[in-house]
């Protein structure tokens, strides 16, 4: 188990579009701790693989309290339904530090995925957990949140872009 280096805006590895977990071994279980281990230590509620450099299809949320976790690791994931019905959410992104703003997606959706055994499974979704979802998934097809909002939204944003993508530059 590890905290890993989260990837910011400005680096190509947020815009790939992440392979799918075929041999479920035990670095598929390192990843998801290492996920959680990075999740945790930056007080998230969700987290990509490529949002450690790592392109994969594997995502991890948390959308429970502490004394009541709800913790999801979810393998190759993919939206199976979502309803016609909205909702707002102020979203945040690791790899945006500082960033926030109002997205709008569906409100309820269905999940299809694997666990880390490589099993099947389903999961409804509302609320925050099913925003965490689709913020998530994005991710692993190269999509961050910034894409989800109106142009004229994401101009507004323009300055603080640029001084994430500095952060990330001064880094290296
Ligand atoms: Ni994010």
């Amino acid at each position: 188990m590890a905290v890993r280096e989260i990837i910011t805006y400005g680096d190509p590895v947020l815009k790939k579009k992440a392979s799918k977990i075929t041999v479920f071994d035990a670095s598929v279980k390192e990843l998801f701790d290492d996920l959680l281990d990075t999740m945790y230590s930056a007080n998230g509620v969700g987290l990509a693989a490529n949002q450690i450099g790592v392109t994969k299809m594997a995502l991890v949320i948390d959308t429970g309290t502490f004394e009541n976790p709800r913790v999801l690791r979810l393998a190759n994931p993919v939206v199976a339904s979502s309803s016609r019905e909205k909702a707002v959410f102020e979203e945040g992104c690791l790899s945006f530090p500082g960033l926030t703003e109002k997205i709008e997606r569906p409100s309820v959706i269905t999940v299809k995925a694997q666990d880390e055994n490589g099993e099947e499974l389903m999961i409804e979704a509302s609320g925050l957990e099913a925003v965490a979802l689709q913020h998530e998934i994005d991710h692993l097809n190269g999509v961050v949140f910034i894409y989800r909002m109106s142009p004229v939204k994401r101009m507004l944003h323009n300055k603080e872009l640029k001084e994430i993508k500095k952060l990330g530059k001064n880094k290296k």
